[in-house]
């Protein structure tokens, strides 16, 4: 091969690389954005509540999930402050008696069962080992969902090699499976799918 074979080889393998690892992963995740901000810092540190006011386990064991207005309106009624995320929640949800349609990373395929209180309760873990730091951001993140599969990207992990994803992120069929096997725990099929 002479140089310029060379040259091009080389090029062409640098763009095939590039390609790869920046444009492919964008074309194949679809971006929203959250319909308001939510800063989970302002509700934890400034009016001082605590995970369990918004997120918890109901009488009959099951998680609450994301909170509904009912959570908001003893505050929120009347708008609070200056911000227009705050002006928007307070008219166009509250008063208007519409919930806030909040996209869900971590949210897994219809035919999956996870259930909060054996993880939660039974097992004690942190809400931070499977969500990572969520409990604490300022800012909600974008969006994306995955256009073959239809599922967040969170399902998958940030990093498309799952090679350096933090902990607290990524949450395949494996993940859970690992965990389980570490805990001597044996699920069926049907323990996880409905
Ligand atoms: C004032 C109520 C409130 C409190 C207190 C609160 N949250 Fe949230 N949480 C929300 C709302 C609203 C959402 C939906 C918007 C979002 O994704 O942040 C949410 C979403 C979440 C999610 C789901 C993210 C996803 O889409 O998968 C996690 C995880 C979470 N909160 C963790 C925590 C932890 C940990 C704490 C305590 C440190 C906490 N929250 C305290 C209101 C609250
Ligand atoms: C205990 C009172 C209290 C409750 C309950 C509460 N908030 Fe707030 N919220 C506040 C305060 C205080 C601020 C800061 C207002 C300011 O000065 O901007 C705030 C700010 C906000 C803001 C604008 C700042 C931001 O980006 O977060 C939004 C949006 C918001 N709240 C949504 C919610 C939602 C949704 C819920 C219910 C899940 C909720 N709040 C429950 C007290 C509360
Ligand atoms: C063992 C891992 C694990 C732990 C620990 C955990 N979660 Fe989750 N969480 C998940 C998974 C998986 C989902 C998606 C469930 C689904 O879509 O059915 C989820 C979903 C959620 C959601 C969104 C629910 C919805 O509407 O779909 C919220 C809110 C949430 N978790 C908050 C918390 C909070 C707060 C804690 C700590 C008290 C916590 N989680 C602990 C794994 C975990
Ligand atoms: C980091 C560890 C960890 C991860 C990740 C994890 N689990 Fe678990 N899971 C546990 C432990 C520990 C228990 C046992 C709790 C107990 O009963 O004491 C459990 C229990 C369960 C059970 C109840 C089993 C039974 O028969 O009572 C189901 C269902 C389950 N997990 C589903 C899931 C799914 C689905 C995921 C992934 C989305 C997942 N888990 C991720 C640790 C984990
Ligand atoms: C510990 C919980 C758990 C157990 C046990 C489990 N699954 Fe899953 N499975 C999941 C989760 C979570 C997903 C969704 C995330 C993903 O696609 O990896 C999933 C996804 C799948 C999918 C779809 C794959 C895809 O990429 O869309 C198939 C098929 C499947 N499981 C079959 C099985 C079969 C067959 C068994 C029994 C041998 C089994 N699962 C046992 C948690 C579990």
């Amino acid at each position: 091969m002479n140089n310029k074979g060379l040259t091009f080889f080389l090029a062409g393998f640098l763009g095939m690389l590039l390609f790869g690892w920046f444009v492919f992963p964008s074309l194949m995740y679809q971006t929203f954005e959250q319909p308001i901000q939510f800063s989970h810092v302002i509700h934890t540190e400034l009016t001082g509540m605590s995970c369990n006011d918004c997120h918890y386990v109901k009488s009959d064991g099951r998680f609450s999930g994301i909170p509904t207005n009912e959570n908001c309106s003893m505050c929120h009624l009347a708008v609070l402050g200056e911000t227009e995320d705050e002006r928007i929640f307070v008219e166009e949800y509250i008063l208007k008696d519409r919930e806030v349609p909040w996209f869900v990373y971590s949210r897994q395929p219809e035919n999956v069962y996870f259930p909060h209180v054996q993880h939660i309760q039974l097992a004690e873990m942190s809400c931070e080992s499977c969500h990572g730091d969520h409990g604490s951001t300022e800012i909600l993140r974008s969006f994306q969902r995955n256009r073959l599969s239809g599922y967040s990207r969170d399902i998958w992990g940030p990093s498309i090699s799952r090679i350096n994803n933090p902990p607290g992120t990524g949450m395949k069929m494996n993940d859970c499976i690992r965990c389980h096997e570490d805990a001597d725990l044996t699920i069926g099929c049907i323990g996880c799918h409905k």
